[in-house]
């Protein structure tokens, strides 16, 4: 296959770029290197693999770009990241992710599967009962260990803009023939966390730096932890399932077995935390309910939190990645 990867040297991209490598295919990556930790990503995957074809390009210029290749399917995956910098910048991020991704929808002749965000479903998710435990929040009633679906309401306040410009982006690929993915939190090797996005990899960074991190609200907030290897698999088999499912939209996560609160995390990593403020729209619990995924492509997380843990903080040190100002 031919595979176009935008933000492919960021972290889940490299991921998915090196797995389309190994298995021979043609990978092309679109990305403007903006995210810090995308040069190191796009240096490994260049010595390993010199024959994947890099276009270091801004998503403003995908309408040309898209007209001098032929492709196969493309994996949407740049974006502006970050909840906080959509508040700071709302234009910019309405620029990138909802004019961007509407741009490349429409000019694609390959179907686009797109990276989205449970933030779609806005304040919805917030107004599910929760129960208090000791260490961790979870929901309470219909929702309690099955998480949240596709069919949930996505028609709300309170989406944060990313959120908005994200489902806009959404709403386009999916319109022109394309599939979404609503994912919540994903995380593994080649994630350079910070303080704005990529929580867990920016926890584990922050504990072998030996600093102290901040948890915002009173940590017992939990999201269901997906590790990359599962979200390649399924980006997998979205492409080879592309006719059967286009169109459509996935809730994505690690499931409810898969979660962890902060404090869960600083717990298990031995890390003394210190507390700010909640930050705005932050879900007290999210987790997906994945059954559409698993009925439909047979898929379901196969990486246990403990294991991808592991897996991550090794691929820190055996790098020693921690060492580098990034
Ligand atoms: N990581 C998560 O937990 C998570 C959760 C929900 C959704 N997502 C979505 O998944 C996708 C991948 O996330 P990630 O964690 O790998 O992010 P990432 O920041 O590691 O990767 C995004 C890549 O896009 C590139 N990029 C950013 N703006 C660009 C632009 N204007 N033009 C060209 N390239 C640009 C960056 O340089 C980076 O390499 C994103 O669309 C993100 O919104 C991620």
């Amino acid at each position: 296959m031919k595979i176009l990867i935008t933000g492919g040297a960021g972290f889940l991209g490299t991921n998915l770029a090196e797995h389309m490598l190994k298995k021979g295919h043609k990978v092309m990556i679109y990305d403007n290197l903006s995210r810090p930790g995308s040069e190191i990503n796009l240096n490994m995957l260049k010595t390993k693999y010199p024959e994947l074809e890099i276009f270091r390009r801004e998503l403003d210029d995908i309408t040309e770009f898209l007209t001098t290749v032929d492709l196969d399917i493309i994996y949407h995956l740049a974006a502006q990241v970050a909840v906080t910098t959509s508040y700071e910048s709302p234009s910019s991020d309405f620029r990138i992710n909802a004019q961007g991704t509407f741009n490349l929808a429409r000019h694609s002749k390959a179907p686009v599967i797109f990276a989205s965000t449970n933030k779609v479903y806005g304040d919805n998710v917030n107004n599910i009962p929760i129960e208090e435990h000791k260490t961790r929040y979870d929901f309470s009633g219909e929702y309690e260990k099955k998480g949240i679906d596709e069919k949930f309401s996505i028609d709300s306040k309170k989406h944060t803009p990313y959120g908005v410009s994200k489902l806009v982006g959404e709403l386009y690929v999916r319109e022109f023939g394309g599939v979404a993915n609503r994912f919540s939190c994903m995380y593994g090797e080649n994630q350079f966390g910070n303080i704005d996005q990529g929580w867990l990899s920016h926890f584990i960074f922050t504990k072998l730096r030996n600093k102290q991190i901040t948890i915002f609200g009173d940590g017992k907030q939990i999201r269901d932890i997906l590790h990359a290897h599962d979200v390649v698999r399924l980006l997998e088999l979205q492409a080879k399932n592309i006719k059967k499912i286009q169109g459509e939209v996935f809730s994505i996560g690690g499931g409810h077995e898969n979660t962890i609160s902060l404090l869960e995390l600083t717990e298990t990593l031995g890390m003394k935390p210190k507390f700010g403020n909640w930050r705005p729209a932050d879900q007290k619990v999210y987790y997906a309910d994945t059954q559409k995924a698993k009925k439909l492509l047979g898929w379901k997380p196969e990486i246990t939190k403990e294991q991808g843990i592991e897996r991550l903080e090794n691929w820190i040190k055996d790098n020693n990645l921690h060492k580098r100002r990034i």
